[in-house]
């Protein structure tokens, strides 16, 4: 099962990147075990071209310089030809939750300074709302967290303080402390259940991607990928 799902990994990341990448672009690199299927591909796939990249996270840049892929740090007035990186979560509109990796702010950064989002996943991740399958990851002020859990409490979330290697809070790459919020049922409007969370003092950044990804790259078991592009929102029921 888990080398099934690795290989559906793979494929989504290997198509994405004969797809989209081409020589000399602004790469925009995500986070996590798909994205970096997208990293190796990238190199093995143009293995003399260079290219202009900004890792996600510690760990994307240690990866892409291990596979020779230069990388450099954010400058002030960044564009990206694209970005390549996984989701927990994809529904037909492409409205993704990340952050399971814990570089969601990065991640949404990048996602905001990108032309063009391609996200690979393998198909475990369709959902039809946000919230279906995956909780959603919020990046909070270690200070503020013991605040934001009892509020995200009394706003309904079962609310998980996101765990590090040695049992303490995980700390993001920005020094900071996840919260995992499992809704009491999938979002209706994930743009609106961003906004509230965003508005609380104390959090830096939510999971909740909406609007941002241009294609998605989806990989079966078999090998076999499925692009798709965003479906149309349904237009807001009448009052
Ligand atoms: C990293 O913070 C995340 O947003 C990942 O892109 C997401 O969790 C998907 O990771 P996998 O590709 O490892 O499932």
């Amino acid at each position: 099962m888990a080398a099934a799902a690795e290989r559906a990994k793979e494929a989504a990341a290997l198509a994405a990147v004969r797809a989209c990448v081409r020589p000399g672009l602004a790469l925009a690199l995500g986070t996590g075990t798909t994205a970096a299927y997208a990293v190796r591909a990238i190199a093995t796939e143009f293995p003399r071209a260079r290219f202009d990249c900004v890792a996600s996270s510690r760990a994307t840049e240690e990866l892409a310089r291990s596979v020779g892929l230069g990388v450099r740090p954010l400058a002030a007035d960044d564009t990206f030809d694209l970005l390549i990186d996984g989701a927990d979560e994809v529904t037909p509109q492409l409205d993704l939750t990340k952050g399971g990796g814990g570089a969601l702010f990065r991640e949404k950064l990048l996602a905001h300074l990108a032309r063009e989002f391609a996200v690979v996943v393998d198909e475990s991740k369709l959902v039809g709302a946000l919230g279906e399958r995956a909780p959603i990851p919020v990046e909070v002020v270690p200070f503020a967290r013991p605040m934001l859990e009892r509020e995200f409490a009394a706003d309904g979330y079962r609310v998980g303080v996101r765990p590090g290697p040695r049992g303490d809070p995980y700390i993001t790459d920005n020094g900071n402390e996840v919260l995992d919020l499992a809704p009491p049922t999938p979002l209706a409007d994930p743009g609106r259940t961003a906004a509230a969370l965003r508005a609380r003092i104390g959090v830096v950044e939510t999971g909740v991607f909406v609007g941002l990804a241009s294609r998605a790259f989806v990989g079966r078991a078999d090998g076999s990928v499925e692009e798709r592009r965003p479906a149309r929102r349904r237009a807001p029921a009448a009052r």
